[in-house]
């Protein structure tokens, strides 16, 4: 069952052509519906920086979080012993098969504090400050990404954490290295830019990790990615 889960999410990612939409949402929902049942098991090994990054968003006690491109919500179960102790989780997406996968693991739980936002990041605001904003391999896939930043930006308190982490390609790669992941990741309509790492130390200084995913199954390959985490400056600059 495990293998057979793994071979087809493989599948989806490696063989099934990329999908054609009129708009992003439908391109989202077009790509991801069919991926829903074989999702989690595969992006959970292949999908690298969670710990870290969870560990580095800041979740607090009575603090507000919001979580971008939450998916399956796979961050809200890594963050399952916090959720209870926060005040509110909201847990943006854009594809709503993405989202019902994610409110049956949340009736799982039982997590009243936890909102569904089905939403562009671009554009969706949220009613409250946040203490922590996440993005988790989706910004990425936003193709207007600097507008989803400068949303969580403002949305984040002063002093709150911006958290990221993503697939990451930047100069000190080989140019092989680029375009062989540049090329791989645009048929799953995932597309890092240089520019995204150092927008996010603009809007939130902090610190940087990158390291090298291994993937299952493709024991020679490794895919570059990065954690970052920053805090929104406490004053006005
Ligand atoms: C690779 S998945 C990552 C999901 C999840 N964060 C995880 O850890 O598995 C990227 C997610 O970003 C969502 N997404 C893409 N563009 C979006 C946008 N503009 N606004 C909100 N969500 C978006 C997709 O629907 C998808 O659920």
């Amino acid at each position: 069952m495990g293998l057979w889960t793994d071979m087809t999410a493989l599948y989806h990612l490696l063989v099934t052509p990329s999908v054609t939409a009129t708009t992003h949402e439908e391109r989202m929902e077009r790509f991801y519906a069919p991926q829903i049942p074989t999702y989690d098991a595969l992006r959970e090994r292949m999908l690298q920086g969670r710990p870290r990054l969870l560990q580095a968003a800041g979740l607090h006690d009575g603090g507000v979080w919001i979580d971008y491109g939450t998916g399956t919500g796979l961050n809200l179960e890594g963050a399952a012993e916090q959720i209870p102790r926060l005040k509110k989780v909201y847990a943006v997406d854009i594809s709503s098969s993405m989202l019902q996968a994610s409110a049956r693991r949340i009736a799982r739980h039982g997590w009243r504090n936890v909102e569904l936002v089905h939403a562009d990041a671009s554009t969706w605001e949220p009613p409250c400050p946040a203490d922590s904003v996440t993005f988790f391999y989706s910004l990425t896939m936003m193709p207007q990404w600097q507008a989803a930043l400068h949303r969580a930006h403002a949305a984040l308190r002063r002093g709150g954490t911006l958290a990221a982490a993503d697939f990451h390609l930047c100069d000190a790669h080989s140019a092989f290295t680029r375009w062989f992941w540049r090329t791989g990741l645009a048929r799953d309509h995932v597309r890092p830019d240089p520019a995204m790492v150092a927008r996010l130390a603009e809007l939130a200084p902090g610190e940087l990790f990158e390291g090298w995913a291994k993937i299952p199954y493709l024991p020679v390959m490794r895919a570059p990615y990065y954690v970052f985490a920053g805090r929104r400056a406490a004053e006005p600059a």
